[in-house]
């Protein structure tokens, strides 16, 4: 039976952490300040953004929201970027994705100065986190390399597998992956002998968005297995990607959803605001 790693517990050691170090800067007169900005009303995304709201609330950063209608246009988008660039009370700005179709998400990212790119999507901070000089490292891929550290899981010689290309976990997750010595695999959806693959994998990240699409026999005995999904099953409870019943007795670590990767992302939400914060203004 694999030990399973609680999301939830870490995150709040994290937080406890965090709001140490907010107490500490507004002792000084500072308070950190996230602005989230929301196109559209996409109700997963509604419910992320309430959750990240609510982190901050409870360990005293300020958050302010930006709703913006469905319809709104590139100009409007960007504009509104420009504004809280140029607002010296902001620390970091947060785009919801997905955006609506019409807007384009690069000129978007693009347009958040790096020194306040919290989520680490603008291409300068992905750049730097590629060549090895990560500042700002996209939140989930960055709580996911908190719980390996937590466990004392050793990614040096490790051959590592990440399901799922995205720009903001499967990219950055196997470029942390690399960095730190790991021996690296990204598969998608499409990919043809993903079973055998996995069952040469030490450690599993899977980000693929498909109830239990990882089953008991794709994976080797004792290995790390990351489920980043968040889906809904047959009943419409909130499940991941992998069969975590059977596989808990056949991996050595096991993240559950809920409670698993999740709280991570919000937690080291809060952490890169914080640092947002102490670089600009030191
Ligand atoms: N959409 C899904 N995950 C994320 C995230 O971590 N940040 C932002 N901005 N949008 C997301």
């Amino acid at each position: 039976m694999a030990v399973i790693i609680d999301g939830k517990e870490i995150s709040n050691k994290v937080l406890d952490e965090l709001k140490v170090e907010v107490d500490k800067l507004k002792g000084k007169g500072i308070t950190p300040c996230l602005a989230v900005v929301l196109v559209g009303s996409d109700t997963a995304s509604c419910i992320y953004v309430k959750n990240k709201q609510k982190a901050c609330e409870k360990i005293g950063i300020e958050s302010k929201e930006y709703l913006l209608p469905e319809e709104t246009t590139e100009q409007e988008l960007l504009d509104l970027i420009d504004k809280l660039n140029n607002d010296e009370n902001v620390d970091g700005i947060l785009l919801q994705s997905p955006i609506p179709r019409h807007l384009d998400i690069l000129k978007a990212f693009n347009k958040i100065i790096p020194e306040k790119d919290v989520d680490g999507f603008n291409p300068i901070n992905a750049g730097l986190l590629s060549m090895g000089f990560p500042v700002f490292i996209p939140c989930t891929p960055q709580g996911i390399m908190r719980m390996f550290k937590e466990h004392n899981i050793e990614i040096e010689g490790k051959r590592c597998t990440v399901i799922g290309r995205s720009n903001i976990v499967g990219k950055p997750m196997a470029q942390l992956l690399i960095n730190k010595g790991g021996t690296v695999t990204v598969c998608n959806s499409k990919t043809q002998n993903l079973k055998e693959i996995l069952l040469a994998s030490d450690i599993v990240i899977s980000a693929v968005g498909k109830p239990k699409i990882i089953t008991d026999d794709m994976i080797k005995q004792n290995s790390v297995v990351i489920d980043v999904g968040i889906n809904r099953n047959e009943q419409g409870k909130i499940c991941g990607d992998v069969d975590f019943e059977n596989v808990k007795d056949i991996a050595g670590y096991i993240t559950p959803v809920p409670g698993g990767v999740g709280p991570m992302t919000i937690a080291m939400l809060m952490n890169n605001i914080i640092l947002a914060c102490k670089n600009r203004r030191k």
